[in-house]
C-alpha cells in the first residue's frame, strides 16, 4: 500500500489493483458502463476542457494536481487513505479488538446495504445537477460545478470498489444497479427521496452543496469510524474531497447574500427582484427548504437500526474517538426534542436509540457556522435583517415531527394556520420562477451574472479572470 497513486494503470489506484487480477477485471468491466452513464447522465454542457484537480496522493501534503482536462478523460480511480496497522475498533461490542480487513459473515448484508445507500447518492447528485452548466453565472462557478461532479463520480468508484472487492457476485450486481437507478426516474429512482428532487437553479445548487452535501459529510464521518477498515479508509479520503463541496456551498451563498446587500443599497429597497437580485426573504425560504429536507436524510430521531449498527461496530458517531465516554452507551440516556402531547418538548431516551439525533445535532451546529458568516455579510453591509436556521421540526417528512406542522420558530400549528403561512416560509412557484429567470449563462472570462458577487479568490492561486473552462 502506498501513499502515491499509480496513474500508469487503466484505473488509477493505490490499492495494488495490478496484484488482484480478478478485481481488476471486474472493475475494468464496469468502467465502460460508468463512462456510458457519464455520457448519458452527466453534464449536458459541451466543453473541451476544465481546470480540475486530480488526486495524486492520499497524504496530508500536496495531494492534488491542477490542470485543464477534458471531462470524459478525468482519471476516476480508487484511492484509500493509508492503512494504520495498529487501528482498533473504537466502539460497540468489539471495542478494543483489531479492525476487520474482511467482511464478517454475520454483518455482510448490513455492510453491503450501507455501502449501496451511500454509493447511490453520489451519481444521483451528478444527475440532479446535469443541466446547471447551461446557466452558470461565471466560468469560475462552472469549473466548481464540474469539480464537484467529477468527484461525486469518483465517490461512486470508491463505493463500487468496496462492493466488487469484498461482496462477491452480489456486490458486482449492486455495482451495476448503481448505474441503472436514476434520479427522478419513474421505474427505478434513487434510493433516498432528496436525491430524486431536481437541482433546477444555482441558488438551489449552492444550498444543496451547503446543506445536503454536508449531510453526506456527516454520514461519511460515521462510516469512517467503521470497524470494517477498507470502508473506513475509503471514507476518510472521500471526506478530504468533500471539503471542497462544502466550500462551494458556503462561499456560493456568501456571494449571493453579498450581492443582494449591494443591490439593496444601490436601489434603497428590499425589493430587489426588479433589479435582478434575489431578495433576502427568498434566500431564507431556500434555506428553510434545503435545511429541512436535509434533516430528513438523518432518518428518525430514534432508531433501533442505528443502535444495532453502532453495537456491531459498523457505523460510529461523529468523531467517535474524540468522545469522552465508554463508547458502548449501554446505560446512557440522552435528551431529544420530540412531540409530546401535542407540544414540542424534550424526552429522555436510551443514547443507543438516539444516535441519529446525535449525528443530526452535530450537523445542525455545523450548519449554524454558515449562517453566522452570512449574517456577518449582512452586518458589514449595515443591515438589520438576519438569516437563520428554522426549527428542527419545521417541514419534516421523516421522524418524530413528520405528522406535525411546526413553524420556523418552533410553534405548533393547525393545518389551517400552516396552509395560510406556508408561502411565506417555503419557496413559492413565483419565487422559483423568478430565480430561474435570473439564470442566464455568463461564459465570458472575468465576467459574472448580476445576482451574485465574484469570489474573493480564484482556484489554486489563479485569478477570477482565469480561463477555468474552455467551451466546446
Ligand atoms: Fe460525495
Ligand atoms: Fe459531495
Amino acid at each position: 500500500m502506498s501513499q502515491s497513486i499509480d496513474y500508469s494503470e487503466r484505473i488509477p489506484n493505490n490499492v495494488d489493483l495490478a496484484g488482484d487480477r480478478r478485481l481488476q477485471r471486474a472493475l475494468e468491466a464496469w468502467q465502460p458502463a460508468f463512462l456510458n452513464w457519464w455520457a448519458e447522465m452527466g453534464p449536458t454542457l459541451d466543453t473541451s476542457d476544465v481546470y480540475l484537480r486530480t488526486a495524486v496522493a492520499v497524504g496530508r501534503e500536496g495531494w492534488a494536481h491542477f490542470d485543464h482536462v477534458a471531462l470524459p478523460e478525468y482519471r476516476w480511480g480508487v484511492f484509500l487513505s493509508e492503512r494504520d496497522e495498529e487501528r482498533k475498533i473504537a466502539f460497540g461490542d468489539g471495542k478494543g479488538q483489531p479492525v476487520w480487513q474482511q467482511v464478517p459473515g454475520e454483518y455482510r448484508a448490513e455492510l453491503q446495504r450501507l455501502i449501496v445507500i451511500q454509493g447511490d447518492t453520489e451519481p444521483a447528485s451528478v444527475e440532479q445537477q446535469r443541466r446547471l452548466g447551461l446557466t452558470a453565472p461565471s466560468l469560475y462557478d462552472l469549473r466548481n460545478l464540474f469539480q464537484v461532479n467529477v468527484e461525486e463520480g469518483r465517490h461512486l468508484w470508491a463505493m463500487v470498489y468496496l462492493l466488487q472487492a469484498y461482496f462477491g457476485r452480489e456486490g458486482r450486481d449492486e455495482a451495476d444497479a448503481l448505474l441503472i437507478r436514476n434520479s427522478g426516474s419513474e421505474d427505478s429512482p434513487r434510493i433516498l427521496g432528496a436525491f430524486n428532487e431536481e437541482t433546477p437553479d444555482w441558488l438551489s445548487f449552492f444550498m444543496f452543496t451547503y446543506f445536503t452535501d454536508r449531510d453526506g459529510k456527516y454520514q461519511l464521518g460515521t462510516l469512517k469510524e467503521s470497524a470494517f477498515d477498507p470502508l473506513s479508509r475509503t471514507c476518510e479520503f472521500m471526506l478530504k474531497e468533500e471539503a471542497h463541496h462544502m466550500f462551494v456551498g458556503t462561499t456560493g451563498i456568501d456571494r449571493v447574500v453579498k450581492r443582494s446587500t449591494e443591490l439593496m443599497r444601490e436601489h434603497q429597497t428590499e425589493e430587489i427582484a426588479p433589479h435582478g437580485g434575489i431578495a433576502l426573504n427568498v434566500i431564507q425560504k431556500y434555506i428553510n427548504f434545503h435545511f429541512s429536507v436535509s434533516l430528513d436524510l438523518f432518518g428518525s430521531e430514534t432508531s433501533t437500526n442505528a443502535a444495532n449498527y453502532f453495537t456491531a461496530g459498523l457505523k460510529g458517531r461523529w468523531q467517535e474517538t474524540r468522545r469522552k465516554d465508554d463508547h458502548l452507551l449501554s446505560d446512557d440516556h440522552s435528551e431529544i426534542e420530540a412531540m409530546v402531547d401535542g407540544q414540542v418538548s424534550s424526552q429522555e431516551v436510551p443514547s443507543l436509540l438516539a444516535l441519529n439525533h446525535d449525528l443530526r445535532t452535530e450537523y445542525v451546529a455545523d450548519c449554524q457556522s454558515g449562517v453566522k458568516r452570512w449574517n456577518k455579510v449582512l452586518e458589514d453591509a449595515g443591515l438589520e435583517a438576519r438569516l437563520f436556521l428554522p426549527h428542527v421540526g419545521f417541514n419534516r417528512h421523516v421522524g418524530l415531527f413528520s405528522s406535525s406542522k411546526i413553524s420556523p420558530s418552533g410553534e405548533v400549528l393547525t393545518d389551517d394556520q400552516w396552509a395560510a403561512r406556508e408561502s411565506s416560509w417555503l419557496p413559492t412557484p413565483e419565487d422559483k420562477t423568478h430565480v430561474q429567470s435570473l439564470m442566464q449563462p455568463v461564459y465570458e472570462r472575468g465576467k459574472i451574472a448580476n445576482w451574485i458577487a465574484p469570489p474573493n479568490q480564484g482556484i489554486n492561486g489563479q485569478p477570477f479572470e482565469y480561463e477555468y473552462v474552455h467551451l466546446a
